[in-house]
């Protein structure tokens, strides 16, 4: 097999290629005078490829690297090629909020498909139904819970985990059930006098314990710094924040830390200084899992 990394992967291409015990290819890029961009895949697969790449920073240029990268491959090679995509842009666009609106991550999945990917495997997917809804691709998504809870875990006394919102409450279960502790999920409370707007735990209190508030995606980081200041405000003791992907726009860490969380930790999917935990040995795992399945 040949792993082969697009720019910014982030050390999770070399971490793959040394799991798997296969070579890593660096593909070549350059930018065009009139701002296109380039790559060239140097050397043919041998065997299996495998692309790993990262699409954050610069959401719509790796994307296109992405595409560019697979139609090359697949032209050099007729044995399957799987693409590990750490941290997927537009994820979050998964259905038509407005009349008029994309499905975006469809755009990408059915590019994808349409060039002729055979497998992929993506880091903790903001809706992984969506891996089987617009494509065919066979594909695996890494579940990061048990990373997040082991880290986590010496810190934990009384604990309690929660999910910002109801949506993302399966993943605080996941969670929460590796760390033997309780789980529940913040509902939004504007107060009618002062238009305040809270985020309060839909069943449990957090009076005297430690909370762990878990999401997928830290952006501006508006949502934990809610979350937080809320529960503190509560009586929670500690608050500590995990994420999978930290995207921390916009001095989103600062924006936590004063809002009173202890400590932030994520998953290497995008670099940054939160992310703290590989999920490189858990990629290796799916992506043999798909091997198996795929050859
Ligand atoms: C939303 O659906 C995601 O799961 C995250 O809650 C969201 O992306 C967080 O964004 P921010 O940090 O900007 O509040």
């Amino acid at each position: 097999m040949t792993v082969y990394a697009l720019e910014n992967s982030n050390g999770i291409a070399a971490g793959i290629a040394r799991g798997i015990g296969d070579k890593l290819v660096q593909l070549e890029y350059k930018i065009f005078p009139d701002g296109e961009s380039y790559v060239r895949v140097p050397q043919k697969p041998e065997g299996v490829a495998i692309l790993v790449a990262s699409l954050y920073p610069n959401p719509d240029k790796r994307i296109f690297e992405l595409l560019m990268s697979v139609e090359a491959i697949k032209a050099l090679s007729s044995e399957p090629l799987i693409a590990v995509v750490p941290y997927m842009a537009y994820a979050r666009q998964d259905k038509r909020f407005l009349e008029g609106e994309p499905i975006s991550i469809r755009v990408i999945l059915k590019s994808l498909e349409t060039l002729g990917l055979d497998g992929l495997v993506v880091v903790d997917i903001h809706k992984p139904s969506v891996l089987s809804e617009y494509t065919s691709i066979p594909s695996r998504n890494v579940f990061i819970d048990r990373l997040i809870a082991e880290y986590f875990h010496p810190k934990m006394r009384n604990s309690v985990v929660l999910a910002p919102d109801v949506g993302a409450i399966e993943r605080a279960k996941r969670v929460a059930a590796h760390l033997d502790a309780e789980y529940d999920y913040l509902v939004k409370e504007r107060d009618r006098v002062t238009g305040e707007v809270k985020a309060m735990p839909k069943n449990l209190t957090v009076e005297e314990r430690t909370v762990l508030i878990v999401d997928d995606i830290i952006s501006t980081g508006g949502t934990m710094a809610l979350a937080a200041r809320t529960v503190l405000s509560q009586g929670a003791e500690k608050v500590y924040a995990a994420c999978t992907h930290a995207v921390m726009v916009r001095g989103a860490l600062d924006l936590l830390i004063s809002s009173g969380i202890s400590e932030v930790a994520a998953t290497d999917t995008v670099p940054s200084p939160v992310s703290k935990i590989s999920v490189v040995p858990a990629a290796v795992e799916e992506l043999r899992s798909l091997l198996e399945e795929l050859l």
